[in-house]
């Protein structure tokens, strides 16, 4: 949610702002702004609409190439408190026109505050939480013989609650900026010509490698030739830079017409890195996880928590951890989780599943399941982020950046994980029999490669699409590890070609949602549980009996769907228990076409944003 960036060096500040926050669009994309010192004068430029609206507005004005600014900061939006607008756009004034701020977070107590500051004479002119960091800054700033930006950020932190990052710039003070975070992500990086802070690290990839990450409740003094840190109370603190090596390419489009579609490309790769260090002479080896068969035999609920796309994929771990070692699994949505009084104990076993590891509703269920003593694990991407630096143990996912809004291959990693963790336990535990044990593993080794195969398939799911993008309502069932599949197919669907879509267990839609089923209506139904095959049959005889038309996935040989689909589409053959982490990638690339076919902005879909670092 929301992207900032800030910027102090030799460098001209506005381009450099302007390629970074195009970094951290995908974090907001409803408005731009910036903030920069010239010469003496703090000049704030935003706009409703997307960053280019922005970009071209400085470059009419010739301000772009004008040069000469040396220091600033930058946000692109995701509204929460106040409908996206010029005026509620970042960043905020302060009432004197000296300090700006740019924030990404919520502020709980800002009614509090905001009454607080009306009584003292200061006016708001937005709907934003925001603008009371900006009259609170100015107040300490002006309530000292000489303003001292550092201080007056290190007192507005003790004021305000809920969760910040924050970008401060004062016309007084054009050789520094400050930057502040807690429970939003925040980076500072280490430049040759200046230093940076950005929500997160893409924004920096063309500027350094070496990254400090703040933790919460740091305030940190950017200055163009070196960044002091202190913690809330102003101490100061020792943190070496972090070198990040990963490839600018990663972060870019490479090519391809989105970054979805190169993301869906990037499956096998990303399966292939999580997996294969992960397999020594066809054992899963985990130094990650130091369980043991007697904290496994001791466990009474293995709790898995996350959100939207990360959820599913934990549907899909649950069916995988009481198959294979017998452990209790509860699923949970993790705004869910954190309000429902959850029995854990410290038997228990937390396992938290996040792609960006900042999504505050995963964050914070954590901490509960830790505060009532389950040992947690996070199954992360993003490396340093705070579920990962939180967790008792962190299995990365080796999914490399993910940068279109729509998740695709950090889904696909999540389930290789999935994998691995129970095929662990359950060989700890002494649960899975040797010649199983190597089929599964032999099973995982293959799915890279079989993704591939999929992939070369996607004219067949291009066609399809191209016949079915004006669709009204689509509808998704399976049965099994199929309904979990069938819960992440809608969800992509819906959420970037704004077709209404839902997804059932085969055996449900009967009890009231076949109401909605006429004639066309297009329902997609995977059928890849051989054991689960008759009665999905059925459940297709069903909705085919009200007009349906049926689009199967399918993998077996068997040519049962093919007598009662309209259209198949069919998967490599594979072992039924990993049928889903291949056959989301059709699903995938369905969602995908459809929403190219629509016209839809398939990276930036409406509404939505990548980090969901509010609740
Ligand atoms: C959907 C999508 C979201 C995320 C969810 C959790 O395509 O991307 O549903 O899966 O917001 O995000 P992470 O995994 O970063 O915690």
């Amino acid at each position: 949610m929301c992207g900032i960036v800030g910027y102090i060096g030799k460098g001209e500040t506005l381009p450099i702002l302007i390629d970074s926050l195009g970094k951290l669009e995908y974090r907001g994309y409803d408005s731009a702004g910036v903030a920069f010192i010239d010469g003496d004068e703090l000049t704030v430029v935003k706009r409703k609409g997307r960053l280019s609206v922005l970009a071209d507005e400085l470059t009419a004005s010739g301000r772009m190439a004008r040069g000469g600014v040396h220091v600033g900061v930058g946000h692109t939006r995701w509204a929460t408190h106040g409908a996206p607008s010029d005026e509620n756009s970042h960043p905020h004034l302060s009432n004197s026109g000296r300090i700006a701020v740019v924030h990404n977070g919520i502020i709980e107590n800002f009614s509090e505050l905001r009454a607080y500051l009306i009584s003292l004479g200061y006016v708001f002119r937005s709907d934003t939480d925001t603008e009371v960091i900006s009259h609170l800054v100015e107040h300490h700033y002006t309530g000292r013989e000489k303003g001292n930006l550092l201080q007056s950020v290190l007192e507005t932190i003790q004021e305000i609650e809920g969760t910040y990052a924050l970008g401060v710039v004062c016309s007084d003070s054009p050789d520094l900026f400050v930057a502040a975070r807690k429970d939003s992500p925040l980076v500072i990086g280490l430049g040759s010509d200046g230093n940076f802070i950005a929500s997160d690290i893409p924004a920096l990839l063309q500027h350094t490698r070496e990254v400090i990450i703040m933790e919460d409740r740091e305030v940190a003094e950017i200055r163009s030739n070196g960044v002091r840190l202190f913690d809330a109370l102003g101490h100061g603190i020792q943190r070496q830079p972090i070198h990040i090596d990963w490839d600018v390419d990663a972060a870019e489009k490479g090519g391809y017409e989105h970054f979805m579609i190169k993301e869906i490309h990037e499956e096998p790769k990303a399966v292939r890195d999580t997996i294969s260090p992960r397999i020594r002479d066809g054992r899963i080896v985990l130094p990650e996880l130091p369980w043991t068969r007697e904290q496994l035999e001791a466990c009474d609920m293995i709790h898995i928590i996350a959100c939207g796309t990360a959820y599913h994929a934990g549907m899909v771990g649950k069916y995988l951890f009481e198959h294979l070692c017998r452990i209790p699994v509860s699923v949970d949505v993790a705004s869910e989780f954190r309000y429902r009084d959850p029995i854990v104990t410290d038997r228990s076993i937390a396992i938290i599943i996040s792609q960006s590891g900042e999504t505050l509703d995963t964050l914070v269920a954590m901490r509960v399941a830790r505060e009532k003593g389950a040992t947690c694990i996070g199954i992360v991407n993003v490396v340093g982020s705070s579920i990962a630096r939180e967790a008792d143990h962190v299995v990365y996912t080796h999914a490399g950046p993910e940068i279109a809004v729509a998740s695709t291959k950090a889904y696909n990693t999540q389930l290789a994980a999935l994998y691995l963790l129970p095929l662990h336990a359950a060989e700890c535990m002494g649960r899975l029999p040797e010649d199983r044990d190597r089929q599964c593993v032999d099973a995982l080794l293959s799915i890279p490669g079989k993704l591939d195969s999929v992939l070369l398939e996607k004219e067949s799911i291009q066609r399809f699409a191209s016949l079915h993008f004006n669709a009204k309502s689509i509808f998704f069932i399976g049965r099994g590890l199929d309904y979990a599949l069938s819960m992440e197919a809608s969800l992509k669907l819906k959420e970037i070609s704004y077709i209404h879509s839902e997804a059932y267990p085969g055996g449900e839609l009967k009890h009231g949602t076949i109401a909605l089923i006429e004639e066309g209506t297009l329902v997609v139904c995977p059928m890849t549980q051989p054991a689960l095959l008759d009665k999905m049959l059925g459940n297709v005889r069903e909705v085919k009996a009200r007009g349906a038309t049926v689009l199967g996935l399918v993998s077996g040989t068997s040519n049962r769907p093919q007598e009662v689909c309209d259209a198949l589409f069919q998967l490599p053959e594979v072992d039924a228990m990993f049928a889903p982490i291949l056959a989301v990638t059709p699903a995938q690339l369905f969602a995908y076409y459809i929403a190219v076919y629509k016209g839809c902005d398939v990276d930036k879909p409406r509404n939505l944003a990548k980090s969901v670092t509010v609740e």
